[in-house]
C-alpha cells in the first residue's frame, strides 16, 4: 500500500426529513445565498422544504446555474456575494450546482486579478466562503469532496479545480429526492459513480486489500440497485443505497494508498467541452475503448474485477481481462446507453486529433496511473470510440 494523507471534514446528514435539520449547522444569523439550477427544485418541492428550513435566516437566491457550470454565469453570483456580504452559501442541486457553488465560494475571496486563474494555475484552493449542500441528484460525489469542474464556454475549456478549502461544511442526502429524478439523470448517476470507482480501482495491484474490497463493494451494490432504481426510483431502500454509493465512489476513501488513473474523465471532459455531451455519456463512450487499449497495463486488476465483481472463473488471464471490459460496456448498454461517439454527435471529424492537441498544448504528455497514455494513444482511443 502506498503512503497517503486523508481528511474529510464534510458532515453528512443522511436520510428522510434531514433537510429540515440543516438550520442547526448553518451559523446563526448568517446571511445565506441559496443557489440552484434551472428550476427543477421548484417542481420537485425541494425548494419549499429548503426555504422552510431556512426560516429565520436572511436569504437571497441565485438561480440559473447550468449543467457543466459556466464561469461567466458563476461570476455574476460572485459579484452579489461580494457586494451583499453573503456569509454562507447553500447549493441545492446536482454536481453542477455544487461545483458552481465551490467556484463561487473560492472566487468570492480571491484577491488576484482574474478568478479563472484559480483554475488554470492549478494551485490548491485553501479558502472560500463557507457552504453546505442539499443533494438533489446522486452522481458526482461533489457533495463530499474538494473538487469542482468548471467550464469556460468562450474557449471551450472544462477544467478541474481542487483544494481543501472546497469541502462542503455539510451535505444533506435525503434519498427521497431520487423519486423525482428523470430517468436520463438516474442513468447518468449510475454511470458516473461506476466510472469513479473504476478510475481508482482499474490500475495495478499494490496490496491495498481493504480499498480493493471497498471499491468492489460499491461496484457490486451499484450493479445490484441499478435496474431497481431505473424501474422504480421511488424504492427508498434502493435509492438510499444508490445515493450512498455515489458519495462513497468519490469522497476520497477509495483513492487512499492506491494508484489512480482519471484518464477516462480527462478525455470525457474534452468531449463535453466540444459537444456539450452529458458528462456520464462521455465516460460510457471513452471507457470501453480506453480499457481495451490499456488491457496489458491493467490486466491484473481487470482479472480481479472479472473474478470478484462479475464472478468469472473460467478462461485464460487475457480472456478474463477482456470479459471484464465487455461486462463494463454491457453495464452501460443495459442502462440504455450506447458507447460510441457517433450515437450522440453527427460531425466528429478530427475530434481525436483536436483532443490530443489540447493535451499537448497543456503539457499533458502522459495520462493514467503510469503516465503512459500519450497524446498519440489518446488519438487512437478516441478514434476507436467513434
Ligand atoms: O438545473 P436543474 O433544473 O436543477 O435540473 C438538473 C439538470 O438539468 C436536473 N436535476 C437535478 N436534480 C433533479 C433534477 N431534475 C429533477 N429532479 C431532481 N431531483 O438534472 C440535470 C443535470 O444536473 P447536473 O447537476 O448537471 O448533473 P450531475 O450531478 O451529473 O453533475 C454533472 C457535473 O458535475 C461534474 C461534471 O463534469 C458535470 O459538470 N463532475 C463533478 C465532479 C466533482 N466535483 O467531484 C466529478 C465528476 O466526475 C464530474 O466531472
Ligand atoms: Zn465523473
Amino acid at each position: 500500500m502506498q503512503n497517503f494523507d486523508f481528511i474529510n471534514p464534510t458532515m453528512i446528514k443522511f436520510g428522510k426529513d434531514q433537510i429540515g435539520t440543516m438550520n442547526q449547522v448553518i451559523p446563526q444569523g448568517a446571511k445565506v445565498m441559496v443557489l440552484y439550477g434551472g428550476g427543477s427544485i421548484k417542481r420537485t418541492g425541494i425548494y419549499d422544504q429548503v426555504m422552510a428550513a431556512l426560516k429565520g435566516f436572511e436569504v437571497i437566491e441565485f438561480s440559473g446555474i447550468p449543467s457543466n457550470p459556466e464561469f461567466e454565469v458563476l461570476m455574476d453570483a460572485v459579484k452579489i456575494v461580494q457586494s451583499d456580504n453573503v456569509q454562507f452559501l447553500l447549493a441545492v442541486g446536482g454536481g453542477s450546482v455544487i461545483d458552481g457553488t465551490k467556484f463561487i465560494s473560492a472566487a468570492s475571496l480571491y484577491e488576484g486579478d482574474d478568478p479563472w486563474d484559480l483554475i488554470v494555475k492549478q494551485e490548491p484552493i485553501m479558502q472560500g466562503v463557507p457552504f453546505g449542500t442539499v443533494l438533489t441528484l446522486p452522481a458526482t460525489g461533489s457533495e463530499m469532496n474538494y473538487a469542482a469542474v468548471i467550464t469556460k464556454g468562450e474557449t471551450s475549456e472544462k477544467l478541474l479545480m481542487q483544494g481543501l478549502g472546497l469541502f462542503p461544511k455539510f451535505s444533506v442526502l435525503d434519498p427521497s429526492v431520487v423519486s423525482t429524478v428523470p430517468k436520463r439523470q438516474l442513468v447518468n448517476g449510475l454511470i458516473d459513480s461506476f466510472s469513479h470507482v473504476l478510475e481508482q480501482y482499474l490500475t495495478y495491484p499494490v496490496g491495498a486489500m481493504l480499498q480493493d474490497r471497498y471499491a468492489e463493494s460499491v461496484l457490486k451494490t451499484l450493479i445490484e440497485v441499478a435496474p431497481v432504481i431505473v424501474n422504480d426510483p421511488s424504492n427508498y431502500e434502493a435509492a438510499a443505497n444508490y445515493m450512498w454509493c455515489c458519495t462513497n465512489a468519490l469522497n476520497g476513501m477509495l483513492q487512499n494508498g492506491v494508484p489512480v488513473d482519471w484518464g477516462v474523465h480527462m478525455i470525457g471532459h474534452e468531449l463535453t467541452a466540444l459537444y456539450h455531451t452529458d458528462h456520464a455519456i462521455t465516460l460510457a463512450i471513452v471507457s470501453p475503448s480506453y480499457y481495451r487499449h490499456m488491457v496489458d497495463a491493467k490486466e491484473d486488476k481487470l482479472i480481479q474485477f472479472a473474478e470478484r465483481v462479475v464472478g468469472i472463473t473460467e478462461g485464460t488471464k487475457r480472456e478474463k481481462a477482456l470479459a471484464a471490459i465487455d461486462f463494463i460496456e454491457d453495464y452501460f448498454n443495459r442502462l440504455g446507453v450506447e458507447c460510441k461517439l457517433s450515437n450522440y454527435v453527427e460531425n466528429y471529424d478530427g475530434c481525436a486529433q483536436a483532443i490530443a492537441k489540447t493535451f499537448e498544448d497543456r503539457g499533458w504528455f502522459g495520462l493514467g496511473e503510469k503516465q503512459s497514455v500519450t497524446p498519440k494513444l489518446v488519438t487512437q482511443i478516441v478514434e476507436a470510440a467513434y
